[in-house]
């Protein structure tokens, strides 16, 4: 399959390997039997979420604008522009899944998944006129902390497809995103001769970096968009978006002294914007005296390991066991993670809270096993804050 070139493979030793697939038998077997109700009472009632990431995105009429998305994994940034009002044009993933997944949220759009979706195959110049702005999240493993940071001498950097994309359409705009090490110290010579260098030439760049509760979105997530426009005029009228919610909890002189305030807490003094949810008020969990942000909901489908947790770093189970979430072992569905129940007793995720945590609704579901949910899941663009990106667009194109 074309994709499998894009997987990483785990420099672990035999011995190591043995551990992981010994553990990991035992716990399909626990999972088993828990499913055929044979295993531990459950201790939690199915959750009902109070977050409906719909509510962050409020359907736009159509502002005639046509967009093609690249690299549109599960759909985070297609949902935004689709909330936001543009027209789709299509969609082209690599992975199979991806195309599955689209196809079946949105049976009407033209999606091209597996081979047919691999960028690189592409002439774009059968689309030239034919879409006004090109978004897409080329594959940031080459450049996130997480990963190697090999930048260009990675053949998975797809940043110049995205750039070739662009020069043959020529669009109006375009937007790609990424994770904010690109903009870091490491990458500047990259991102100077690979992405500003060829584009330049016809576009003028914006860089905008956002952070996902600003936009209700209850993670702690950074992303940096590169926002091009080939009209001078349009770039000085482009507005980054603004902040709509704010992380904070309990003013500090009504702070109960079990109640823990978190860094966040402490950054925002902003009253007038709306307050953004915590993780277990989102998901409908039961109070217990303390809430924040879920930790960066790792992105495992193209790492080095395929999983089902979405445990990012050592702090992050700090910040899960805190909540009394259990990150790892997340379950397809909510009746599942009920009778799974983790030995410490916490309360298992499953993908739809997952989802919800990414702010994407209920309705747009996920093609695949766990594994392969959570990997389109936790590559995703917020699609709140992708939508506030395609409104600070359409704004600056009208
Ligand atoms: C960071 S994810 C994009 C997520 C997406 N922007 C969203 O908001 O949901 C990068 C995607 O690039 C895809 N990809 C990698 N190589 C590709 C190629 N040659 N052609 C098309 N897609 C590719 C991966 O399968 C992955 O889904």
């Amino acid at each position: 399959m074309a994709a499998s070139s894009w997987h990483q493979g785990w420099d672990i030793t035999d011995e190591e390997r043995e551990v992981y697939r010994k553990r990991s038998q035992a716990s399909s077997r626990a999972k088993a039997k828990a499913v055929r109700g044979e295993g531990r009472r459950p201790i939690h009632p199915i959750n009902v979420p109070w977050l409906n990431p719909d509510d962050l995105m409020p359907q736009l009429a159509s502002n005639g604008w046509r967009s093609l998305s690249l690299f549109s994994g599960g759909g985070g940034l297609d949902l935004g522009f689709d909330r936001a009002g543009f027209t789709h044009v299509a969609s082209y993933d690599i992975l199979p899944e991806s195309g599955i997944t689209l196809r079946n949220v949105r049976p009407e759009w033209t999606v091209f998944g597996g081979e047919q979706g691999d960028v690189t195959q592409v002439d774009w110049r059968e689309y030239r006129g034919l879409v006004d702005i090109i978004h897409g999240g080329p594959p940031c493993q080459p450049f996130s902390v997480a990963g190697r940071q090999q930048g260009k001498e990675d053949s998975r950097d797809m940043f110049p497809e995205f750039i070739r994309a662009v020069l043959e359409i020529e669009p109006i705009a375009f937007v790609a995103e990424n994770v904010t090490a690109l903009v870091g110290k490491k990458f500047s010579s990259y991102l100077k001769e690979v992405v500003e260098h060829p584009l330049r030439q016809n576009y003028t760049l914006i860089q905008v970096i956002l952070s996902a509760p600003s936009f209700g979105i209850p993670q702690m997530r950074k992303r940096v968009f590169f926002v091009g426009f080939r009209q001078e005029k349009m770039a000085s009228n482009y507005q980054s978006p603004l902040p709509t919610h704010s992380w904070h909890h309990l003013p500090t002189d009504k702070v109960k002294p079990h109640v823990q305030l978190d860094l966040f807490s402490l950054l925002d003094p902003s009253e007038t914007l709306q307050p953004c949810m915590g993780v277990r008020e989102a998901l409908g969990l039961p109070d217990i005296g303390f809430d924040t942000l879920s930790p960066t909901i790792r992105s495992s489908l193209t790492g080095p390991r395929h999983t089902t947790s979405v445990l990012s770093s050592v702090s992050a189970q700090k910040i899960w066991e805190k909540l009394q979430i259990w990150p790892n072992g997340v379950a397809l569905n909510r009746e599942q993670a009920r009778l799974f129940v983790p030995d410490n007793g916490h309360f298992r995720l499953s993908v739809p809270d997952c989802a919800i945590l990414q702010g994407f609704p209920e309705s747009w579901s996920f093609d695949g096993a766990v594994y392969k949910a959570l990997g389109q899941i936790g590559n995703a663009v917020p699609p709140p804050m992708a939508y506030r990106v395609a409104v600070s667009i359409a704004q600056a194109l009208s």
